[in-house]
């Protein structure tokens, strides 16, 4: 995508802050209560979960559109937080086998290239017992109108949401991994949507 639209897509992401807050806030702040040691976030967009995440831990920004990076300072300033914040994606970083305590991503493998790639690399880069966190919107169920739905308007959605995919399976994506232990549950927002349902879980390497 050109350098406009990112920066369009960073400047609109961070006026959806309160929104996104309002949606999946308190289930955020459950998921990640007891996050330690060196975590990696993926696709961490205006940094949003550094409110749910605790203080002492070194975290990791991965995030490819540079236009963000701002908004992600603006929220780690003034606290005491280690961070780290580069513009790659989690492959293309390349970091150290089984060298990160726990991963995180929200609302990022429905946009990324090659899911099974990433999740592969999510599982190479943690530690063993390592923890990858998550909450994503999925494909609809089968023989549903929303499935279909979101099949029909995938073309457009991907240009009008910098590349996102409504009807990606990932939570088969993810029980397919190679991961020790996948749990999971499912929920939709409370407001009319199509990318519904969600899931949020946990997957331990
Ligand atoms: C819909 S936004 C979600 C942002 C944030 N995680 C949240 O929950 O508000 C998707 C984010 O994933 C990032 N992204 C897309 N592909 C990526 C990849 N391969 N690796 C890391 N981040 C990626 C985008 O730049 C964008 O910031």
């Amino acid at each position: 995508m050109p350098n406009w639209y990112k920066r369009g897509f960073a400047a609109m992401l961070a006026m959806g802050d309160g929104e996104q807050h309002a949606l999946y806030g308190k289930r955020k702040q459950a998921l990640f209560a007891d996050l330690q040691g060196t975590v990696v976030e993926i696709g961490p967009g205006t940094g949003l979960n550094l409110l749910y995440l605790p203080t002492d831990i070194h975290w990791i920004g991965v995030e490819p559109n540079a236009h963000l990076h701002k908004y992600i300072r603006a929220k780690a300033s003034g606290k005491k937080r280690s961070i780290e914040i580069h513009a790659a994606t989690l492959e293309a970083l390349a970091l150290a086998d089984a060298s990160v305590d726990a991963v995180i991503s929200t609302l990022v493998l429905c946009s990324v290239a090659d899911p099974a790639a990433t999740l592969g690399e999510i599982r190479r880069v943690l530690k063993p017992g390592g923890r990858f966190f998550f909450i994503e919107h999925v494909i609809a169920p089968e023989g549903s109108f929303l499935r279909g739905l979101q099949r029909l308007v995938r073309p457009a959605w991907r240009l009008v949401a910098d590349g996102c995919r409504p009807d990606r399976d990932t939570a088969k994506a993810l029980r397919e991994a190679g991961f020790s232990d996948v749990q999971m549950e499912s929920f939709n927002l409370p407001i009319p949507n199509i990318v519904r349902p969600h899931i949020a879980g946990v997957a331990v390497v």
